[in-house]
C-alpha cells in the first residue's frame, strides 16, 4: 500500500494540464502515494447541478490531502443557463466549490509564496521572497449577504448602529448588505500561523495587513490580536500596514517584507499582487490548510482559451505540490523538487509562453524532472 493517498482533482481547462505535468514530476520523485480522481468543476456542474458532487467530498475525507488544477466558474445567470435542460428552473445556485472546500473542511489557512527565483525573466525586483497567510473563511467571505435588504434586518442594524439611517431613503431592491464577520479565534489562528512560520524559517518580521484606522471593528480585532501573539515572538517584530499604503509599499520596496498576514478579502487582493511582483499566474502556488485537511493549489484558473493546448506554465502547480510534501512532512523531498524548478528557471532554456519561450507545458515537466 502507498504511504499516502492524495486526491487528484484536475478539474476544468488547463486544471487537467497542468495535472498532468505535476504527475511527471511526482513520480520522477518517487513520492510513495496512490492518486485517486475526482471530480470537480464546470461539467458535474452543468450534468448534476453540483461542481463538487457528494462522492468528491466523500473522497476528500478518505484522503490524506488534495492537489487541484482549476475549475471554470461563471456568474449566476450564465451558470443556470448552462444546466442540461432538466435540471434548468429548479432553483439550482452555482456555489463555488473551493470556497464550500474551505468551508467544509474548515482550511482557515491560506499560504501563498511569492519568491522571485534567480533568472526568472518576470521578476520584478531580484531578492523577493513574501509569504503570504490569508484567512480563509471568515470576513467578506462568510457568504452572509443581503438582497433585496429584508425589513428585519434593517431594523435590528438601525436600532444598533445609527448610522445606518442614513441609508433609509434606499429602497429594498436597491440596496446590498455583505457582512464581514471576523471572529478572535479566526484572527489569533492566521496570525499564529504566520508567526510560527516565521519563528520555523528564521525570518524577521511579520507585517499585520489591515485598515483598522476606517474598518474599526473587524480590522481592529485582527490588528489587536496580532499584537498579543506578537509578545509570544520577542525575536520577531509586528509591523503593521494599511492595506491601501501597502499596495503601493508592495511595489515600491518589496524586498522590505517577508511574512504578511491580512483578512479574507485583503489577503485575496494583496496576495495578487505580491504575485504579480515575481511572475503572476504561472508562479503563484497556494496551499489551503486545515487542521486535518489541505487542499494545494495553482492560483490561477482555467484559463479556458489555453485549456488541452499542453501551453501553459506548470510551474505554480509545482509549487504548489512543493508546498504539499512540505505540509505532508516530506521536507527532503519538496526541498529537491523545489531546487530541481529553480534550476530550471536559473537555466532558462526551457520556457513556456509566459516567460517568452516557446516550451510546452509538457517540456517544463520533463525539464524538472531530469533535474531530480
Ligand atoms: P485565469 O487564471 O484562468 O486566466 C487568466 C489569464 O492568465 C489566461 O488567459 C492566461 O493568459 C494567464 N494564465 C493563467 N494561468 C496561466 C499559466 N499557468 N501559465 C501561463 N499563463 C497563465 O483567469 P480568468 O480568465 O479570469 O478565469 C477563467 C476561469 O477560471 C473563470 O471561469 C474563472 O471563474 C475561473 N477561475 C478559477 C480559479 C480556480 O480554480 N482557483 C481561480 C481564478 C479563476
Ligand atoms: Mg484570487
Amino acid at each position: 500500500m502507498a504511504k499516502y493517498k492524495i486526491a487528484w482533482l484536475p478539474g476544468d481547462g488547463i486544471g487537467v494540464d497542468v495535472m498532468d505535468a505535476a504527475k511527471i514530476v511526482l513520480d520522477k520523485l518517487h513520492f510513495d502515494a496512490e492518486y485517486i480522481h475526482g471530480d470537480i468543476g464546470w461539467e458535474f456542474w452543468s450534468k448534476e447541478g453540483n461542481p463538487l458532487p457528494d462522492r468528491t467530498v466523500t473522497l476528500l475525507k478518505n484522503t490524506d490531502c488534495a492537489l487541484f488544477g482549476a475549475i471554470t466558474s461563471l456568474p449566476k445567470q450564465e451558470a443556470e443557463a448552462a444546466l442540461v435542460p432538466a435540471l434548468q428552473g429548479k432553483g439550482l445556485v452555482y456555489a463555488s466549490p473551493i470556497v464550500r472546500m474551505r468551508q467544509e473542511f474548515d482550511l482557515r489557512t491560506n499560504l501563498r509564496p511569492c519568491k522571485a527565483y534567480p533568472g526568472n525573466p518576470l521578476n520584478y525586483k531580484e531578492g523577493i521572497d513574501i509569504v503570504v497567510f490569508r484567512e480563509n473563511t471568515e470576513d467578506l467571505y462568510s457568504g452572509v449577504e443581503f438582497f433585496p435588504l429584508p425589513d428585519e434586518v434593517r431594523s435590528v442594524i438601525t436600532k444598533h448602529n445609527k448610522k445606518m439611517a442614513r441609508f433609509d431613503k434606499h429602497p429594498a431592491d436597491e440596496i446590498a448588505i455583505s457582512l464581514r464577520i471576523n471572529t478572535k479565534t479566526g484572527c489569533r489562528n492566521i496570525i499564529t500561523d504566520a508567526f510560527e512560520f516565521a519563528k520555523k524559517t528564521g525570518r524577521k518580521s511579520v507585517t499585520v495587513v489591515e485598515k483598522p484606522n476606517v474598518i474599526r471593528e473587524t480590522s481592529g480585532l485582527m490588528v489587536r490580536t496580532a499584537r498579543e501573539v506578537a509578545k509570544k515572538y520577542p525575536d520577531i517584530q509586528l509591523w503593521e500596514t494599511n492595506i491601501d499604503a501597502m499596495c503601493m509599499w508592495l511595489v515600491k520596496n518589496p524586498n522590505d517584507y517577508s511574512v504578511l498576514v491580512t483578512s479574507n478579502m485583503f489577503g485575496d487582493i494583496i496576495s495578487d499582487l505580491a504575485a504579480q511582483l515575481v511572475g503572476g499566474l504561472g508562479f503563484a502556488s497556494s496551499g489551503n490548510i486545515g487542521d486535518n485537511y489541505a487542499v494545494f493549489e495553482p492560483t490561477h484558473g482555467s484559463a479556458p482559451k489555453y485549456a488541452g493546448q499542453n501551453k501553459v506554465n506548470p510551474i505554480a502547480t509545482f509549487l504548489s505540490a512543493v508546498l504539499m510534501l512540505d505540509w505532508l512532512g516530506e521536507t527532503s523531498m519538496a526541498t529537491r523538487l523545489e531546487n530541481a524548478i529553480a534550476a530550471v528557471i536559473k537555466e532558462g532554456k526551457v520556457r513556456t509562453y509566459d516567460m517568452g519561450g516557446k516550451s510546452t507545458t509538457t517540456d517544463v515537466a520533463n525539464a524538472v524532472a531530469s533535474k531530480l
